[in-house]
């Protein structure tokens, strides 16, 4: 078998087999392939497509190529979650102490955040003392113990993808189905959860900006996960407004335990019911989806999840006092933005406020920067409500840096109609 053979059944429009795939993913991690042939194939298989059957082997390939975390030693139903990156997305804080009060165990890793969308291990970082990295044992029999552990990656998950994905990024081939679909699904596939839910982001602020779009992409996705013999169940959720009130580390931190409080917004009191519940009917904990998306209701309702998060933050040695006393830490530098006009709030761009608490430095613009923990954006108005001229719309915390930019952006973020607006924050449910 060469390469040249791989790229030309490619490009005649016919399937690749197993061998090819992993013949041609080993090939260039290794070096032994050079990227102008993998690049003639990668844009082979953004014109010609690649069935659910190479985007499983792609996916799986890719996935061999580096670390794969071995859960099978810890006791009961092991879960995940993975989103496809939102603005002020904190649900894997509400997720994890939910699902590990109802006895299933999230052993989850995450990464940093880079551009608009924040890390959940830059937000956890906003506690003091936490530590993030832990050896495969600790992290393991803290998930043994309490059911959650929530650390940054270690070793190297899915080598091959990050090449794949860099050569993708300049040859144009990022925006290919098949290409993405494996791509997420090496990573999380890596994770060695027995079930996954997948929260894909539709519209402004991500990556899939249509239903449709996001719609075959997570078709595709859990088909990948059911041919790899997981149970995966993508639910698609909205993305025209951030998630919650809060962006920023800190204030994401703070609105998570709000939630876990029963003090939530609706948004993430929905959609982190609905994870929860699939996750409870797909480990059989429950037959019915709408008893198990009432009981997930109840237990945010109650608080009965918040001590979850508590002893995960004191296992890894974080200060847990400051998950009730977060709004201190918040920077003291405060403005305020108010309303133009008067009318409903039809859309609050979530790719603008991203960019925004990026450039107050909530998040990265480059992977080198460091980040400040307590600048943020509380939003006071979500899309629906109605607000007059002058209103205030949001408060931003900050430290001067990149005030200016960010409040310009700010401003262009809001979109108004003079009609009421439903908010459907779910939108379909692929499994
Ligand atoms: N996220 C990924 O991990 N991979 C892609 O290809 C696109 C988004």
């Amino acid at each position: 078998m060469t390469i040249i053979e791989i790229i030309e059944t490619k490009k005649q429009g016919q399937p690749l087999s197993e061998e090819m795939i992993q013949f041609f993913v080993n090939g260039y991690t290794q070096g032994i392939i050079p990227d102008y042939q993998i690049s003639a194939l990668l844009m082979a298989i953004y014109f010609q497509g690649m069935n659910d059957e190479e985007s499983t082997f792609l996916a799986l390939a890719m996935r061999d190529s580096g670390d794969v975390l071995d859960l099978s030693d810890i006791e009961g139903i092991k879960v995940d979650k993975h989103s496809t990156g939102g603005v002020g997305d904190k649900i894997s804080f509400i997720l994890g102490p939910m699902v590990a009060h109802f006895g299933l165990k999230l052993a989850k890793m995450s990464g940093r955040g880079l551009g608009h969308t924040g890390g959940t291990i830059d937000k956890l970082e906003s506690i003091h003392g936490i530590q993030t990295e832990l050896t495969e044992e600790v992290f393991k029999n803290q998930v043994r113990q309490h059911h959650l552990a929530i650390i940054g990656q270690s070793g190297e998950i899915a080598p091959a993808d990050k090449k794949l994905y860099a050569l993708r990024d300049v040859t144009a081939t990022v925006n290919s189905m098949p290409l993405i679909a494996s791509s997420i699904m090496s990573k999380k596939l890596a994770s060695g959860a027995d079930i996954i839910v997948l929260d894909v982001k539709v519209g402004d602020g991500a990556f899939m900006k249509t239903v449709e779009e996001a719609r075959s992409l997570a078709k595709l996705m859990v088909e990948i996960g059911k041919l790899a013999h997981k149970k995966v169940i993508a639910v698609l959720t909205n993305m025209d407004e951030p998630l919650g009130y809060f962006i920023g580390n800190a204030h994401e931190i703070h609105e998570a335990v709000q939630t876990l409080l029963g003090k939530g917004p609706e948004d993430l009191n929905h959609i982190a019911s609905t994870l929860v519940a699939h996750l409870l009917v797909q480990s059989d904990l429950y037959q019915d989806f709408d008893i198990a998306y009432d009981a997930s209701r109840l237990v945010l309702q109650k608080g009965l999840a918040f001590p979850y998060l508590n002893r995960m933050i004191e296992d890894q040695h974080g200060d847990s006092e400051m998950l009730l006393t977060m709004p201190l830490y918040f920077s003291s530098h405060q403005v305020q933005l108010k309303s133009k006009q008067s009318g409903f709030i039809d859309r609050i761009e979530a790719l603008k406020v991203g960019k925004a608490a990026m450039l107050l430095g909530a998040g990265r613009q480059t992977k080198e920067a460091i980040i400040d923990h307590y600048v943020g954006i509380e939003l006071h108005k979500k899309v629906g409500d109605y607000v007059d001229k002058d209103d205030v719309l949001l408060t931003i915390y900050h430290q001067e840096k990149g005030l200016k930019e960010a409040t310009k952006l700010l401003e262009n973020a809001f979109v108004y109609t003079d009609h009421e607006k439903e908010v459907q924050s779910i939108l379909d449910t692929i499994q």
